[in-house]
């Protein structure tokens, strides 16, 4: 199974800023090892200019940070899985924290999300995560198996293990500076994977399992290291080249 070292700019960087960042971090990218994929879920609005940045071969994929699972229609303000294959994009995130706190994102409308676009050919990344109140009332689990439940109840049940991800952000440690400790994020990504195995037998052994929140140059080697960590979703530290390449090469000696 390949690592994914994912950035995520969220609502940051015009069309040029955009493009001038994505170039200089597949700059850097040189090195990555053939067993790392590194992604970028870029706005909409700067989707094209990356792509025409990054150009076809590079070592930087292309995402969306989120789609309406429909094909085309009077969904006015969304976009669709097809236009973001028409963006060059390969990816698409689908159920980030933010979009369910902030734009009221339901279990069940980030499952028909994750299952329409895995089925028009994009490569899903289902985000979950519990809140501090969550966590201290002893929830973590029953709100993890509830996201990972209705988030995957539509998806095929022999999606290949490279086309489908989980990110496990706590909502507490996103843009916060406050990584989870080690302790936690073991505990839930072995939640995690006991799922994926039980909702896809031996193909969820493969499936990728990303943590996020808060993860900075200084923390990412320690983080991917851990068992069943297969990579970094990054939010604030993706917006320099330098910084998120320095991620996306952690403990790649040169
Ligand atoms: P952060 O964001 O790295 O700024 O904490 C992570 C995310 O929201 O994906």
């Amino acid at each position: 199974m390949k690592m994914l070292m994912a950035a995520n700019w969220k609502m940051f960087k015009t069309r040029e800023e955009a493009a001038d960042c994505a170039r200089g971090i597949e700059n850097r990218l040189a090195g990555l090892p053939a067993d790392r994929e590194a992604v970028l879920f870029a706005p909409f609005t700067a989707l094209a200019a990356c792509a025409g940045a990054l150009g076809p071969g590079a070592r930087l994929r292309l995402g969306g940070q989120n789609c309406y699972p429909a094909a085309e229609g009077a969904f006015t303000g969304e976009i669709s899985p097809g236009m973001l294959l028409d963006c060059a994009c390969s990816h698409v995130l689908v159920g980030h924290s933010e979009r369910r706190a902030l734009l009221g994102e339901s279990d069940a409308f980030v499952g028909k999300k994750c299952a329409f676009a895995l089925n028009a050919g994009l490569n899903a990344t289902l985000c979950i995560g519990e809140t501090l109140k969550e966590r201290d009332g002893g929830m973590l689990r029953p709100v993890l198996e509830r996201q990972l439940a209705e988030g995957l109840s539509e998806v095929p049940d022999d999606v290949t293990s490279e086309r489908l991800c989980i990110a496990y952000e706590p909502v507490w440690a996103i843009g916060t500076g406050r990584v989870a400790g080690t302790a936690e994020i073991l505990e839930a990504h072995a939640l995690v994977r006991a799922f994926l195995r039980k909702r896809f037998t031996a193909r969820g052994n493969a499936m990728r399992i990303l943590y996020g929140g808060s993860v900075k140059p200084d923390n990412a080697e320690q983080i991917i290291n851990l068992d069943n960590v297969d990579g970094v979703l990054v939010g604030g530290a993706s917006l320099q080249a330098e910084t998120f390449a320095r991620i996306a090469l952690a403990g790649v000696s040169d």
